[in-house]
């Protein structure tokens, strides 16, 4: 073979098969061979297994798909190059022309846009709640047909908790699919009820590092293979790389859990006793007007702290004096982050459904992240008294 034939054709270092790699090598091709064209149409018709294209497949990605489908409690997963991706994919694939969605004010501004402009363009039509208000859910259910249920629980930022037993429970008895954006809450919550469908993004918690973009979709083989075409045509593929960074991040995920929310308690309760803060909305907290209904369908209340400032320290300034807390958006990662109530307003709701989303300029949101509680604390205090 002469150079650039072997550029091109390089030798190949096969590890023998008792001596394996610990960690899974990252299956960073598009392209997957067959021995021969008989073999290659054999995996076209589906009669044996392996991959083709990456669009379509990849077995890095597999691996996390199963990993995540098993952490979630579920038989099958579709991981998608981010958490967008992940909440369109049921929506477009699952919804046909004069369908109706019940969607809520608050739930992430994406979700809202998609369901309220794009399938709105082809023909969906939708009633948006306020995901407090499980009486009006079931009356719309029980009186508009419905194709699917959209909602997230705890709800950004305000962390109002979702009851999802008597949601689902109505979606079931009207004959509508639910669809739960289970970002906030993570994996190892929700599995036990009755939820068609769930969808992370796996930017936030699952790769924890704020480095890799990523979204997933898990529900029951059937729903997953009802929406696998559509997938592969829409294109929205993680990369391999990036699924392999998830990974290694998902193996400190219950450890960092534990701590960011441990971290959240503290944060929260601290702050509930402070006197520059009004008012916390955290429900690990008694204090939180569905605390008992968070303490009996999650395992822990979420490392998102959201507060509102007195009228006397300003937001912005409170925000711009915290040390440990970065200003960015998303949420999630190892580091602490604030977010003022000024860069999370809601543009796209009239006048009630901003009530209902519940975010003044007084709200500050913190991503709690795994420092130290009472370096965490102690800025907290020092900026908060920096008027
Ligand atoms: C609840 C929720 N769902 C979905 C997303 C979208 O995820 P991504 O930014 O990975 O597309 C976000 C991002 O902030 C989110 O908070």
């Amino acid at each position: 073979m002469k150079p650039p034939s072997r550029a091109n054709h390089p030798a190949q270092a096969r590890a023998p098969q008792d001596n394996r790699a610990l960690v899974a090598p990252v299956y960073q091709s598009v392209k997957f061979t067959f021995d021969n064209v008989a073999e290659a149409e054999k995996h076209n018709r589906g009669e044996r297994e392996g991959f083709q294209y990456s669009r379509v497949a990849n077995p890095t990605l597999r691996q996390l798909e199963l990993t995540l489908a098993e952490l979630q409690g579920r038989d099958a997963c579709l991981v998608t190059a981010s958490g967008v991706a992940a909440v369109n994919l049921p929506l477009l694939s699952l919804c046909r022309q004069g369908d109706h969605v019940i969607l809520f004010a608050e739930m992430y501004q994406p979700t809202r846009y998609m369901v309220r402009r794009w399938l709105a363009r082809f023909g969906v039509t939708h009633t948006m709640l306020s995901i407090e208000d499980t009486d009006a859910i079931e009356r719309t259910l029980a009186s508009v047909p419905t194709r699917l249920v959209i909602f997230e629980t705890p709800s950004n930022p305000m962390l109002k908790v979702a009851d999802i037993a008597r949601i689902t429970a109505a979606a079931r008895a009207a004959g509508a699919l639910t669809v739960l954006d289970n970002t906030f809450a993570g994996f190892h919550n929700h599995g036990q009820f009755d939820v068609d469908i769930f969808v992370h993004s796996l930017t936030k918690y699952a790769s924890g590092h704020g480095d890799v973009m990523g979204g997933a979709i898990i529900a029951s083989r059937d729903l997953i293979a009802s929406m696998e075409r559509d997938f592969v045509v829409l294109g929205a593929t993680l990369d391999p790389h990036a699924a392999f960074l998830i990974q290694r991040g998902l193996k400190t995920y219950f450890v960092r859990i534990e701590r960011q929310q441990r971290n959240a308690l503290a944060v929260a309760q601290f702050l509930e006793r402070h006197a520059l803060v009004q008012r916390v909305h955290y429900p690990g907290l008694a204090s939180h007007a569905q605390h008992a209904l968070a303490q009996r369908q999650m395992k822990d209340a979420g490392s998102i702290v959201t507060f509102e400032l007195a009228d006397s320290v300003d937001p912005a300034r409170f925000a711009e004096s915290l040390e440990l807390f970065a200003i960015s958006a998303s949420l999630g990662s190892t580091e602490s982050l604030v977010q003022p109530g000024r860069l999370m307003r809601p543009r796209d709701l009239n006048e009630e459904e901003r009530r209902w989303a519940g975010v003044t300029d007084r709200t500050i949101r913190l991503s709690i992240g795994i420092e130290d509680e009472e370096d965490l604390l102690s800025d907290l205090d020092q900026a908060l008294k920096n008027k």
